[in-house]
């Protein structure tokens, strides 16, 4: 796999190679097998496979972890490689960031302002910035984002739409360990004992899709009773809420169209994210 640090040496090599097209996996580091999974997803769908790694310190609250984020990059390097990926575009902040960004992207505020963006303001700016400029300087045909931040990639899915980027924006599912806890960076800040109650995110999503399909179900009512119960089980939630697939909506129960439940929530320092389509 051959490593650039720099835009101006990523730009010399692809401009050889202008017939290959290429399939992009913006991430920040601590990979693990759900951002493979997505190589493998960009693979399969294009000539090259660029994976980039940085910690975009514009998405990141002042009180929030940028300075702890677990930051691998041997093991990244390892895994990436195994992984059969191509390119790594590693920038440091100077490179990316060479003068204070002040030029941003704004998604909606009507898409991005709820959920994650509610309770973290900016980080979808930030997102949106950051991801715009890795897509200027690789220039991908495809690019892959895990379902994983589902509001995330609604996010790029319409920035995409709305500046008519020539990029195909790719929907990689989201991977779990065995107990069902979706993958995340973040697991990592669990102590034993957190690790074994993660699970308990995804099992209350679990519970609120079933709730919701039952006849007559009151949606306003599960989602209470769902933050109630992650409370008494020493979780702090953000949001345990049943939206629309499209547009993260609030849902019409008389209406049939697609689901999807979505939650956040605190164990111990850590925050966790997850989401179920149905
Ligand atoms: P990061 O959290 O490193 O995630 C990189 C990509 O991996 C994202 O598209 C994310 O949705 C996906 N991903 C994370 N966990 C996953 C899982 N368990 N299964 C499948 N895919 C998973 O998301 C970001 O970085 C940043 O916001 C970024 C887009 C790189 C912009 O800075």
């Amino acid at each position: 796999m051959k490593i650039f640090h720099t835009s101006t040496q990523l730009r010399a090599y692809l401009d050889e190679r202008k017939h290959l097209t290429r399939g992009f996996v913006p991430t920040m580091g601590n990979l693990h097998a759900g951002h493979l999974a997505l190589i493998a997803q960009a693979k399969a769908s294009s000539d090259i496979t660029i994976a980039s790694i940085f910690v975009n310190r514009l998405q990141f609250l002042p009180h929030e972890d940028f300075d702890s984020y677990p930051r691998t990059w041997d093991d990244d390097v390892q895994a990436l490689t195994d992984a059969g990926c191509d390119l790594l575009f590693a920038p440091n902040e100077a490179e990316l960031y060479p003068e204070p960004q002040t030029y941003k992207v704004h998604p909606t505020p009507e898409l991005a302002d709820k959920l994650e963006g509610e309770f973290r303001p900016g980080f979808f700016t930030g997102v949106c910035t950051v991801v715009m400029k890795l897509f200027q300087i690789v220039q991908p045909d495809v690019a892959v984002f895990g379902k994983k931040d589902y509001q995330q990639l609604a996010v790029i899915r319409g920035m995409a739409r709305q500046f008519a980027l020539p990029i195909t924006i790719v929907a990689g599912e989201t991977l779990r360990a065995d107990d069902g806890l979706a993958l995340s960076s973040r697991n990592r800040y669990l102590s034993a004992d957190e690790r074994q109650a993660a699970v308990g995110l995804s099992q209350t999503l679990r519970a609120m899709t079933e709730a919701a399909l039952m006849p007559q179900a009151n949606i306003q009512k599960i989602e209470a009773d769902a933050l109630e119960t992650m409370r008494n089980k020493g979780w702090q939630p953000d949001y345990l809420t049943i939206r629309t697939q499209q547009g993260l909506r609030a849902i019409d129960p008389a209406q049939r169209e697609p689901w999807v439940v979505l939650g956040a929530a605190k164990l111990g320092k850590t925050r966790l994210i997850d989401n179920l389509e149905f």
